[in-house]
């Protein structure tokens, strides 16, 4: 199995959904072979609660990680159905990885759906709108 879904079943643990109870994990895999890990992390103040991919791309860009530099993302839940990005995912994925960067979702079957980015947000708004 690809290494990147390896890491992100593992590191589904660290998920923080004392609410939902409902984890997910993230893992995003750069051109030059580098991962970065994200899980949803919830709070209190619902609204607040961040998606397992935000987590993984904020610690990318945190780390100083430009949009040309990702190759894919890998989204996985303990689940024997697909869970699909939410709509502010997608438009952070939108303008935060490339348009022909992959967006795969894995289920505990280990069955893979893959996407280009820029199918997941047809129409977009994006800063080119501005
Ligand atoms: N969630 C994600 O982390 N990613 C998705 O693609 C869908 C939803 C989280 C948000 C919340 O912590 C929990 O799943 C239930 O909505």
């Amino acid at each position: 199995m690809e290494k990147i879904i390896l890491l992100a079943k593992e590191n589904i643990k660290n998920a923080y959904t004392p609410y939902s109870k409902f984890q997910v994990s993230a893992v995003l895999e750069l051109k030059n072979g580098k991962f970065y890990k994200g899980v949803n992390v919830e709070n209190a103040a619902y609204g607040l609660s961040n998606c397992a991919e935000r987590s993984a791309i904020f610690a990318a860009y945190s780390d100083g990680v430009k949009k040309e530099d990702i190759k894919k993302i890998v989204i996985y839940t303990d689940h024997d159905y697909f869970v699909s990005p939410c709509g502010s995912c997608r438009q952070v994925m939108r303008e935060l990885m490339e348009e022909d960067a992959e967006v795969l979702l894995i289920n505990n079957k280990d069955e893979v759906k893959t996407f280009k980015n820029i199918d997941l947000l047809p129409f977009g708004f994006t800063k080119e709108d501005l």
